[in-house]
């Protein structure tokens, strides 16, 4: 039976109840499809860092390497910096094993009431591609003269043409897969070296995918775009900043960010891919045990069609879709009263019934 290896870092927080309930669930579609994962847990987190001084031991990276995938929850703890954690764990995770893409698919689902009135399951569903290596996202700057009057603070962006049209690429031959239609976001009217830049490179290589209909808007108007006029997109691609702003934007848009998916790919396969919800850890519905597990389930989904297993990628969430439409068990952030156990077992069972 093919076996996949995968790390566990569940983290803090609710991320330590969502993960087992993804686990139930591919562990259920590995049952019914033919395969199985061992999976082998990393007490990596803010506890962690609150008792031992780090997020990860210094070999932690060459601990994760030889895994097909990492599984992740959410880290962030009340008391721990938000950037100790991010830099401590989650950006070398991205940036050693070149996860350049983050991956965001947006759905409203039947059972999910849109803050915008007027949308119906069906009416939005796109995905949203971040640049998830460089750009604004760097450790390159400083500050001169702190505390004074003179206080000078410098961050700098990087924007390679390797790591640009890496991003890009990805982003054409999913929009390929998918409506065929690709917008870029832009701002090339203020920042104007990077993003020219980017505008050069993107329009470069449209010519590559006379296929693809492209269009790019300056980031502020793609913003209210995607509040007025969500049914615009199919692929959307996003420089780190952007991509991030918008990767939380489009999942509000379609309910609550507990379902939101996520996954940081390196699609050469050079090294592990890491899938985690889009939501954090949490701190105010935490050790209730109410937490939404269906982004951690939907990351899952991802995973799996990441390692090729398409069909229980599928069914998976085809399951979630199910559960969602009947409105018999739901967590409180959507309009319920069931836990997070109680969605895990309820789509697990129905993966098992495909
Ligand atoms: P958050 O996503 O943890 O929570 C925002 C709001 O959404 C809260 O009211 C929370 O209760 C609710 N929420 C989030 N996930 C939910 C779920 N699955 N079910 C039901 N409700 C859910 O974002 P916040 O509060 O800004 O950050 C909390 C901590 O998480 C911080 O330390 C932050 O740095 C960290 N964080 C970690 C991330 C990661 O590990 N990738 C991503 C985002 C935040
Ligand atoms: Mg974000």
């Amino acid at each position: 039976m093919k076996t996949f290896h995968i790390a566990v870092i569940a983290g803090d927080g609710i991320g330590k109840e969502v993960v087992p309930e993804g686990i139930r669930v591919v562990d259920a579609a590995g049952k019914r499809f033919g395969f199985r994962c061992e999976w082998r847990e990393f007490d990596w987190s803010c506890e962690t860092y609150e008792r031992t001084g780090k997020m990860m031991p210094d070999d932690g990276l060459q601990q994760l390497r030889p895994f097909d995938a990492i599984f992740l929850g959410a880290v962030g703890h009340p008391g721990v910096p938000d950037h100790v954690s991010l830099w401590g764990l989650l950006i070398p995770i991205r940036r050693a094993f070149r996860q350049y893409v983050n991956l965001r698919p947006v759905r409203l689902f039947e059972g999910i009431e849109s803050p915008l009135k007027r949308w119906q399951a069906g009416q939005i569903e796109f995905a949203i591609v971040r640049e998830n290596n460089e750009g604004e996202y760097s450790n390159i700057g400083g500050r001169l003269y702190e505390g004074t009057d003179e206080e000078t603070v410098v961050q700098q962006t990087v924007f390679t043409r390797r790591g640009v049209n890496r991003v890009l690429r990805f982003a054409f031959e999913l929009a390929r897969t998918r409506n065929k239609h690709l917008t870029s976001a832009t701002k090339s009217n203020g920042i104007i070296h990077t993003m020219p830049f980017w505008d050069e490179c993107f329009h470069s290589m449209a010519k590559d995918y006379p296929d693809v209909r492209v269009d790019q808007y300056h980031i502020d108007i793609l913003t209210a775009h995607f509040v007025r006029h969500p049914d615009w997109f199919d692929v959307v691609v996003g420089s780190n900043l952007f991509g991030d702003i918008l990767s939380d934007l489009g999942p509000a848009v379609v309910g609550s960010i507990g379902i939101a998916p996520s996954a940081n790919l390196n699609p050469d396969r050079q090294f592990p891919s890491m899938f985690e919800p889009v939501h954090g850890s949490a701190p105010d519905i935490a050790g209730k045990g109410i937490a939404n597990p269906i982004g951690q389930i939907w990351s899952g989904a991802m995973m799996l069609r990441h390692l090729n297993q398409t069909e229980a990628a599928d069914a998976i969430e085809s399951a979630i879709a199910a559960i969602l439409a009947s409105c018999k068990v739901r967590t409180p952030d959507i309009g319920g009263n069931s836990g997070t156990r109680d969605i895990g077992e309820a789509i697990a069972l129905q993966v098992g019934r495909v």
